[in-house]
């Protein structure tokens, strides 16, 4: 009898906490990187890709539904009895979905619409580092041509010019001369980048960039790990900017030392602010950074995992994401360790030839069940989708390989061998992932001037 009552009591543990169905909204990288980690969890019954791509539709149900119809996001989630939404791009935040839902009764991972203006809005961010002191490229925001103008004659250069909203890793432009600049100010009020009413014009800070990520609850934050990506199309960072062409995990600018100041003199801070608004910050936050003599400045906030950073960065998590997800809705994090494997992961991106401009689409990319996928070498989808049970290519940024092991030079290795093998036709990517750790610079610089990116 008292077995009966074990099992049944089991079963009914089971059945509450290890039934949970989730959804993910988006369709690259990361959102695969994601889907891969959450469905290793117990708890998970069923898990939904919103729209998902080829790689997530072999561990999920991928369903097209435009999500930024709140509505029908709704009503897709209360339908299909779905426990828990993970936010995985900025645009659905920035516009609001996790207040939506929220407000709806329903549990959603990300930060609220107000948070998210730490990546909607440039000019919002710096207003807050000038309050809280936060160390950030000095600044200026201009609501005219003629205003911004003045101001660029006399200015240092380079100089930074950019538009305020979400632009897509784009609106960005660093000018060597006033000329160029001017020229960025006149887009930017043009609306290229959407309506704008002011442009921001920052100083040029030097340094190496650093990608540092924390998971917040609202109360208390954890580290999340670092990563270092490469954003430029070209070798020895050179070329025009992309989403990212490649990233390593851990990066390896941090310290202890390091550490502490980022936490106190940025992160802190920010949260504070975000408390002083009257909101709280619950998700992932990237903080975009430059260090300096072992200082950090403020370059950017992301308010989500980077891509692809992420496809770096999870498969070195030994704690349950997932946990990790509902103590962060629940608000008790504190309680939670988040620890990592000790070894270094390294991505690169295959992407589609033409890439970050035009691009050929729906090219079909075949053999890829004949590449290696084991615990240190694999593959995640971004920018496919699957048709008649072929694999077709849809964007820009199309597969990610990931290699993981105590040194960063072999992964390199095996995993440029993998794409050798895959040898899709459409297809290029970075040699040189990890090169400011792994090569000597000088080499780069001259295979950059060869190539004359
Ligand atoms: P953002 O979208 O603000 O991250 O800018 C895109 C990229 O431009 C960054 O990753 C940096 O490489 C570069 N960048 C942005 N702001 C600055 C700055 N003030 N000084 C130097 N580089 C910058
Ligand atoms: N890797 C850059 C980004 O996610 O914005």
């Amino acid at each position: 009898e008292d077995i009966l009552i074990l099992l049944t009591c089991s079963w009914f543990i089971g059945y509450i906490f290890e039934n949970m169905k989730i959804a993910i909204l988006g369709n690259g990288g990361r959102e695969h990187a994601l889907a891969v980690n959450i469905s290793k969890s117990s708890k998970v019954k069923k898990l939904y890709c919103l729209p998902g791509n080829a790689g997530t539709n072999l561990i999920a149900e991928n369903v097209k539904l435009d999500f930024y119809d709140f509505d029908k996001l709704e009503k897709f989630v209360k339908e299909n009895d779905i426990s828990l939404v993970i936010v995985g791009p900025e645009k659905p935040l920035v516009e609001g979905v996790v207040d939506f839902l929220t407000n709806k009764g329903i549990k959603v991972f990300g930060p609220n619409k107000v948070s998210a203006q730490l990546e909607g809005s440039k000019i919002f961010t710096k207003k807050i580092c000038e309050k809280y002191e936060i160390p950030t490229a000095q600044f200026g925001v201009f609501d005219s041509i003629e205003a911004a103008n003045k101001y660029l004659e006399k200015a240092n250069k380079p100089i930074v010019i950019k538009a305020d909203g979400l632009a897509a890793g784009k609106g960005v432009y660093i000018c060597e001369d006033t000329e160029s600049a001017k020229n960025a100010v006149v887009e930017i009020f043009n609306g290229k980048f959407g309506k704008a009413e002011q442009v921001l014009v920052e100083e040029f800070l030097q340094g190496e960039e650093m990608s540092y990520f924390v998971i917040s609850d609202g109360k208390t934050f954890k580290k999340f790990n670092t990563a270092q990506d490469h954003k430029r199309v070209g070798e020895g960072d050179n070329g025009k900017n992309t989403g990212g062409m490649g990233a390593y995990c851990p990066s390896g600018l941090i310290n202890e030392e390091l550490d502490a100041k980022i936490v106190e003199k940025i992160i802190k801070p920010t949260f504070k602010a975000i408390n002083d608004m009257g909101a709280v910050y619950k998700g992932f936050l990237y903080v975009g950074l430059m260090i300096k003599n072992n200082n950090p400045y403020l370059v950017e906030y992301n308010v989500r995992m980077g891509d692809p950073e992420c496809q770096t960065i999870l498969p070195l998590l030994k704690s349950d994401l997932l946990e990790l997800i509902l103590s962060c809705c629940d608000e008790n994090l504190e309680n939670s360790i988040v620890e990592w494997e000790d070894k270094k992961s390294i991505c690169v991106v295959l992407c589609s030839k033409g890439y970050p401009d035009k691009y050929k689409e729906n090219v079909e990319i075949s053999n890829l069940d004949q590449i290696v996928n084991d615990k240190n070498l694999f593959v995640y989808h971004a920018g496919t989708q699957l048709i008649n049970n072929k694999v077709y290519s849809t964007g820009g940024r199309v597969l990610n390989f990931v290699g993981i092991s105590d040194d960063l030079k072999v992964s390199r290795e095996t995993v440029i061998k993998e794409i050798e093998n895959l040898s899709w036709k459409n297809g290029f990517y970075r040699k040189d992932i990890g090169f400011r750790i792994i090569d000597k610079w000088e080499l780069y610089q001259e295979i950059s001037k060869e190539k004359n990116y």
